[in-house]
């Protein structure tokens, strides 16, 4: 291998430069502990992966109050609810009266914008688009990793910890033994269609529709561009898709007695999501720490994935500046029981509404019946909303 023509020494090396890796070092800065993060991928392309859009309220007051930016109160939404439609019939889930919360609009490629901007302000060292990354003794006392970064240079991080944030293809979860570890997984037999159009907003909030067409989510991006999704085959091939198909398929899930249509415009991306359930046991073993899909990926149903990772980092953060503090190593041993009882619920929570508004490939009669009268059961007393409304909007912290 070439030889190493930097060496630097800091107490965090974070492996992942999204939005869980960038807010751990964030925090970490905060507290006067220096670290670098390194990304195989490039600025543009996480910039430009669209993700998520909603963030919990808790998740919007942190990026302002911690100082990132003030950018999701003037560029984000508040929104006091959803709509779940089913039956051909809108039901409003009202958080604000249910549960006194609200989440904000505000897209995943919007939080990562302003934290690398927050990075690079706050001079912090971040590489992108890395290569022949190479982590050795990840879970002894003297972790280091090699890399390449992008102009060529080979580079070795020393660290007291290493933090695997590097994402649901994480190569750092397969650094804690194999003996050591327990990973739960689930798979789904469907996947979702996302596309980018410009069109105008079709409803003031965000609307998911069960119908016995399959699943539909209406969201949105700014006055003029909007997401959208669709069910779909996990092995859809979205050339097999033109705008007329997606507006006919979206329309006919989302129609109901009210007339409802939605405001349809030239669609600019089409993506498939795969979906799946995964949590990888324990977070934390030695040196390595893991956060956010790393350690756990959540199907996208009811937008978890991002608002988990950030809850994880916020935990982690404040162990890791106690380990490395007079209460030494042991501090670390608080992060995965503050964790992972938000991570199961999470778990839970995604599982639950996948599975009850999607139409699964096989269902019987009976299964279809059923599942309407657990959405029935949902909307129609206020136990039901309010529960729904509690786990939409968050927990509170843990801990
Ligand atoms: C979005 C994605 C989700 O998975 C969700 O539940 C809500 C909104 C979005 O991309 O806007």
């Amino acid at each position: 291998m070439t030889p190493i023509d930097s060496t630097m020494s800091v107490p965090v090396a974070i492996v992942g430069a999204g939005p869980a890796g960038l807010m751990l070092a964030h925090r970490l800065g905060r507290a006067g502990i220096s670290c670098v993060n390194i990304d195989i991928r490039s600025r543009d392309e996480i910039e430009t992966t669209h993700r998520a859009g909603i963030l919990e309220a808790p998740a919007a007051r942190d990026l302002v109050e911690t100082g990132v930016s003030d950018r999701v109160l003037r560029d984000g939404h508040e929104h006091r609810g959803i709509e779940l439609r089913f039956g051909g019939r809108p039901h409003r889930i009202d958080f604000a009266d249910l549960v006194g919360e609200s989440v904000w609009l505000y897209p995943q490629t919007d939080v990562f914008i302003d934290l690398a901007d927050a990075r690079a302000r706050d001079g912090g060292t971040v590489f992108f688009g890395v290569s022949q990354v190479d982590v050795t003794d990840a879970v002894a006392a003297a972790p280091s990793i090699r890399f390449t970064s992008a102009d060529g240079a080979r580079h070795e991080v020393r660290a007291r910890y290493v933090v695997g944030a590097d994402g649901s293809r994480s190569v750092c979860r397969g650094l804690t033994p194999a003996s050591e570890r327990v990973q739960y997984f689930r798979e789904y037999p469907f996947a979702w269609f996302g596309i980018l159009c410009r069109a105008p907003i079709s409803a003031p909030e965000l609307v998911y529709a069960h119908s016995d067409r399959g699943f539909a989510l209406i969201s949105q991006r700014t006055d003029t561009v909007q997401r959208m999704y669709l069910q779909c085959d996990p092995d859809e091939d979205v050339t097999a898709w033109d705008d007329a198909r997606i507006w006919e398929t979206l329309q006919a899930r989302v129609a109901g007695d009210d007339g409802f249509r939605l405001r349809e415009g030239p669609i600019v991306e089409k993506t498939v999501l795969r979906f799946r359930s995964f949590v990888q046991q324990p977070m934390r073993w030695g040196s390595l720490l893991l956060a956010g899909d790393a350690a756990h990926t959540v199907p996208p149903t009811g937008a978890r994935g991002l608002n988990l990772a950030l809850h994880d980092v916020k935990i982690l953060a404040e162990v890791l500046t106690r380990a490395l503090g007079p209460e030494g190593e042991s501090a670390l041993a608080d992060y995965e029981p503050r964790a992972l009882g938000r991570v199961w619920k999470a778990q839970n929570f995604s599982w639950w509404m996948t599975q009850m508004l999607h139409s699964a490939p096989g269902a019987s009669d009976f299964d279809r019946a059923r599942q309407l009268g657990e959405l029935d059961n949902v909307v129609s007393t206020r136990a039901g909303r309010a529960y729904l409304a509690e786990q939409y909007t968050g927990w509170p912290s843990e801990g």
